[in-house]
Order: C-alpha cells, then sequence, then structure tokens
C-alpha cells in the first residue's frame, strides 16, 4: 500500500465531527502501521466539485475520446480538467477511508457528485449492455457512518446511503469494503456520551486495521 485517500462529507469541522474523529483517527492508524504511506485528505464539504453542465453531457463521447475540447465555454473546460484530476487521484489510491455522516436517510450529496466526477469510462470502469465492469482492482476501503438515531442492525449499516456506496465502489472495482456505524450519535449525550461512542467505534477500527493494511 501506498496511497491512501481520506474522503470526508461531513458539514462539521474535524474535532466536532463524530465521522470525522472516528475515520481520522483510523487514518492515523494506518499512518502509523505503513511508514512511507502518503495520505491525502479530500474534505467535500466546500470543495467546489466539478459541475457536468449540459455542455459536458454532451460532449461526454468526446471527452471520453480525448478529442479537443476547445469549442466548450472556458468554465466547462475547467470542469474536465478537475474531473480528470479528481478521477486519476481517485484511481491511484490503494486505499481508500470515507467519513460519511447520515442525511436525510442518504449520504450528503457531495459526495454523490464527487463520483458523479470521478468515475469515468475505461479508467476506472468499463460499461456496457452486460452493466458495469470495475477496473480498480486489489483496493480496500473503510467507510464510516455517523447517524443522529439508529442506522444499523447488527451493526451493519442498513441505509439507502450505505448500499449505494458500497454499489458505486462495486462497480468501479472497490469490492472490499468494511463499514464501521457510529449510531443514535446526538442521542448518547454531546460531550462525554459522544467521545465513549467515538472511543467504542475507534477500537471496532483498530480490529480492521491488520488486514486493511495487508497487500
Ligand atoms: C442535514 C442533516 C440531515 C440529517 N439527517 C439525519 C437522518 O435522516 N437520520 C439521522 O439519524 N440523523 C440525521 N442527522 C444527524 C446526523 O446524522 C448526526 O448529527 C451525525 O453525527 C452527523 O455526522 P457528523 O457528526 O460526522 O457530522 C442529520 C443531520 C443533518 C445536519
Amino acid at each position: 500500500m501506498q496511497t491512501l485517500l481520506y474522503i470526508t462529507a461531513s458539514h462539521r469541522p474535524d474535532d466536532v465531527s463524530v465521522s470525522r474523529r472516528i475515520a481520522g483517527a483510523f487514518v492515523q492508524m494506518v499512518q502509523g502501521a505503513c511508514p512511507g504511506l502518503c495520505v491525502q485528505q479530500l474534505h467535500l464539504d466546500g470543495a467546489k466539485l466539478p459541475y457536468t453542465s449540459p455542455a459536458i453531457l454532451q460532449n461526454w463521447g468526446r471527452i471520453g475520446s480525448g478529442d479537443a475540447l476547445s469549442d466548450l465555454a472556458p468554465a466547462d473546460r475547467e470542469n474536465i480538467r478537475q474531473m480528470e484530476r479528481l478521477t486519476a487521484q481517485f484511481a491511484a489510491a490503494d486505499r481508500y477511508v470515507f467519513a460519511v455522516p447520515h442525511y436525510n436517510q442518504l449520504v450528503p450529496y457531495e459526495l454523490v457528485q464527487y463520483f458523479t466526477a470521478v468515475v469515468r469510462a475505461e479508467t476506472t470502469m468499463h460499461f456496457n449492455e452486460t452493466g458495469c465492469h470495475g477496473l480498480l482492482r486489489g483496493k480496500k476501503a473503510l467507510a464510516v457512518y455517523a447517524s443522529g438515531g439508529p442506522m444499523a442492525v447488527d451493526g451493519q449499516a442498513v441505509t439507502l446511503g450505505d448500499q449505494w456506496l458500497r454499489m458505486v465502489l462495486a462497480a468501479n472495482g472497490v469490492t472490499d469494503t468494511r463499514v464501521v456505524v457510529a449510531e443514535n450519535a446526538d442521542f448518547v449525550g454531546y460531550g462525554a456520551g459522544q467521545d465513549r461512542l467515538v472511543a467504542q467505534k475507534i477500537e471496532q477500527c483498530r480490529a480492521e486495521l491488520e488486514d486493511f493494511c495487508r497487500d
């Protein structure tokens, strides 16, 4: 493992967000276990993610085949360049850690927007009449969810958001995704209650460390 991409989707800062406190501690554990590891952080909140404008969608086929894009507006060209940078970063990573809050039964919209920008035919997946065939192989992911109320059964997330994230990762070849769920975060009590929840979930992450790091 050489590169870990740490993607956060909470709208709250590192020291307040439950998902970020847990996932951030796990990233530090991985760094400790793998000296020399390159960690790239992507905070999706406020990241000005690229927009797949109507012009971009109309020209999607040409863009994929590398045509010159001189007839696109400057803003669209910049969106494409940004998408290409994000796709290259995503494709190059060996491991992914996601910090994801549960928002209205789903994930924050920035995470959906991120994958809209990142998924690219013939780079991250091959798409044909039989479906998506992932091209990113041998990678692993850990998703940490935080939820104000209940979210899990037997420790496994059961929301559409979790199903979607695992599905979109698998469609691009990342089939090995483990999940840690910190539920009832708004009901355990702010301060000591949340601290206990976070500490407990960090220990759950620790149990994943060896397998997550193994090549
Ligand atoms: C816009 C928004 C929508 C939310 N929707 C839900 C929800 O549908 N179900 C739930 O249990 N909690 C919901 N919550 C509470 C969050 O899941 C909870 O505060 C969680 O700790 C947020 O993750 P974070 O601490 O990493 O930011 C919502 C919070 C926000 C801000």
